[in-house]
């Protein structure tokens, strides 16, 4: 089986940028009660003309853009969602029909939560390697704003609407590896379609505990999997739910903290698109250049978790 490496990335931001004090109008929070206990300072919410699947196909038509090869050459389209706008199609066919992606490849959407981005460069490998061809389109993209109960300070001020997305490329010699796994639990749910209006309801203090136990297992087993050492990584991309988790991680791995970037300062918790968001930023900004190893960790509604070890291979 070959490995993957990251040969394209995009991003969408929605719309209408909401802080902490537009939501302390809302309902009864602070900036200081929000912004010490999560790092967020202020989230953006898709406005009247913007979806999950309109971010998701511009993330996706940016990364396509960036890495340099023809719609035609995508052989895998996977989205990874929580928040899609239909059940069916799903947002990955959304994309496809956008792109004008081939007809002859797999397209499916993949809910794994907070971890779901990693579960999808997984998926694409996977297909790629089973199916054939050389790259793939891996989407991160929720509109959590349309799940979220306005009158429940304890998750409303959490959250935010974007998207991101990846091109891989099938590689003889790049380095990865991977951790996936799910424990059954329902410390965060959402009802999904039905008669009962969808929310996000979370046990902060449960998942909080799951994130700072699972972040450093994730990485160790990382480590042991592919014989990289952390000194050896360049960057480490944490699934952006809450600064405090982070820095509980640092902390506890005794790790380089410059390492760790964070910007749920400017997102909230974005779930699967945190991933990919981070990364573009962390392109554009310089602190990730070609050839760079990377450690990518997710966790979430599930609960679920995955880690990749990966390279940014760089654009043409
Ligand atoms: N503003 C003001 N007060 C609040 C707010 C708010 N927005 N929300 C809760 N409080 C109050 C509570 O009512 C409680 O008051 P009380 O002591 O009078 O009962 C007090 O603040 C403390 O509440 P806790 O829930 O104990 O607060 P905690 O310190 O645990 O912080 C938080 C809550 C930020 C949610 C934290 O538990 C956390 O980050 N957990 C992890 C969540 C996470 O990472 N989720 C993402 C992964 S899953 C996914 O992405 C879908």
């Amino acid at each position: 089986m070959k490995n993957i490496e990251i040969v394209g990335y995009g991003m969408a931001k929605a719309g209408k940028v909401v802080t902490n004090d537009d939501l302390a109008k809302i309902v009864d929070t602070s900036h200081e009660w929000i912004s010490t206990r999560t790092g967020i300072v202020e989230r953006r919410f898709c406005d009247e003309n913007e979806s999950a699947n309109t971010l998701a196909v511009k993330a996706a038509s940016e990364a396509l853009k960036s890495s340099g090869i023809a719609a035609d050459q995508i052989a895998v389209c996977i989205c990874a969602t929580v928040s899609s706008e239909y059940v069916t199609p799903s947002m990955a066919c959304v994309v496809q029909r956008n792109l004008g992606l081939r007809e002859d490849i797999p397209v499916l959407d993949v809910n794994a939560a907070c971890s779901g981005f990693i579960y999808g460069l997984e998926v694409a490998r996977g297909l790629l390697n089973g199916n054939g061809g050389e790259y793939g389109l891996v989407v991160g993209c929720e509109q959590l704003s349309r799940l979220l109960d306005m009158t429940d300070r304890s998750t409303c001020v959490l959250f935010g609407d974007g998207a991101g997305a990846v091109i891989v490329r099938l590689s003889e010699d790049a380095p990865y590896e991977k951790v996936l796994g799910a424990r059954g639990g329902y410390e965060i749910t959402v009802e999904g379609a039905g008669p009962v209006v969808s929310h996000v309801h979370m046990e902060g203090q449960e998942v909080f505990k799951f994130a700072t136990a699972t972040i450093p297992k994730c990485i160790e087993e990382l480590q042991g999997k592919s014989g990289v050492s952390l000194d050896d990584v360049d960057q480490i991309i944490c699934h952006q739910a809450n600064a405090r988790i982070i820095d509980h991680c640092i902390r506890k791995m005794k790790a380089d903290s410059s390492k760790f970037y964070k910007n749920m300062d400017k997102y909230g918790n974005t779930s699967a698109a945190s991933i990919p968001m981070a990364l573009c930023e962390m392109v554009s900004e310089g602190k990730v250049i070609p050839g760079n190893k990377l450690i990518l960790v997710g966790f979430g509604g599930g609960l679920t978790w995955a880690g990749v070890l990966i390279r940014f291979g760089g654009t043409k």
